[in-house]
């Protein structure tokens, strides 16, 4: 695999504050069914929450095996912001994990999946395809943060106050970050044709994840031995933004030769929800350490 450095152009600015958040879940107060959308969608997301610890340690080990490949200091100071932020996400997103494992979500053993699956992934996996996969699942969690924050359902999506802040902190990180690893990737190889497969593989395995471990979840719920009830909550997740075409279209846009991350910029958007959560008044300023 050639590298690419004749074509990579110097590192635009990029904000990426690492905000220290530790959000309080308390589990008496968070409904088990916590998402509008009902049960089904309360599992998925429980699913995704699941695969960030471990995912997440796995995006930071695969950007920060090739730090000393990145000289310039831009792009330098960005992979440091990177792996800041997401160790702050994983730690969250365990905390999380633990409330709802309180709550009767079967979280240990998904992530304990989730975990040993990684780890074989890791082995398998030479170092530049490990970069690939990353930087093909932080395109997903941009496209997944970005329908968030443009939904302006997103306020009653949540019937937990405290799982609606560490989506939304989460999702305005994932969209501040969303090309580190990309710009990683172009600079130590580049290869268009690696990427393109790559992220083919990645939704396969992705899709697959969140499937297994939603019939898992659900298989602990005994609400979900209903059909009817079950039927009418999969029903209720089909109007979800998050499997809607636009998610589908912006997705294959990763595909083209030329894509580039910020060709997905909204820094309207992203300023309106720091300005939000962070700002003078924001909701969650109060969770600042
Ligand atoms: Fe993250
Ligand atoms: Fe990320």
């Amino acid at each position: 695999m050639g590298c690419n450095n004749a074509s990579v152009t110097p590192t635009a600015e990029r904000t990426i504050p690492v905000r220290r958040v530790d959000i309080d879940f308390d589990s008496a107060s968070i409904p088990r069914h916590y998402m509008a959308d009902g049960m089904v969608a309360s599992h998925v997301v429980t699913v995704l929450s699941c695969l960030f610890p471990s995912g997440e340690d796995f995006f930071v080990d695969s950007v920060r095996h090739y730090r000393d490949r990145v000289t310039d200091p831009e792009l330098r100071r960005q992979v440091t912001a990177f792996v800041g932020q997401e160790a702050i996400h994983s730690r969250e997103h365990r905390a999380v994990n633990d409330a709802l494992g309180r709550l009767g979500y079967p979280t240990a053993t998904i992530d304990r999946n989730v975990t040993v699956a990684l780890r074989t992934l890791r082995r398998l996996l030479p170092p530049p395809m490990r970069l690939a996969v990353t930087a093909a699942l932080e395109h997903y969690t941009a496209t997944l943060a970005y329908l968030l924050l443009s939904d302006p359902a997103v306020e009653g999506m949540a019937l937990a106050p405290e799982i609606r802040a560490i989506f939304t902190w989460h999702a305005i990180e994932e969209f501040e970050h969303k090309a580190v690893a990309f710009d990683v990737y172009q600079l130590v190889s580049g290869n268009h044709a690696l990427r393109s497969i790559t992220m083919r593989l990645t939704t396969v395995g992705f899709l697959i994840a969140v499937a297994v471990g939603t019939v898992q979840s659900l298989l602990s719920d005994p609400d979900a031995r209903h059909p009817r009830a079950l039927l009418a909550s999969l029903r209720a997740s089909r109007s979800s933004p998050f499997v809607s075409r636009a998610l589908w279209s912006r997705i294959r846009d990763y595909h083209r030769r030329d894509f580039h991350p910020d060709d997905h910029d909204d820094p309207e958007l992203l300023e309106r929800w720091v300005d939000r959560l962070f700002g003078p008044a924001g909701e969650m300023v109060g969770s600042l350490r």
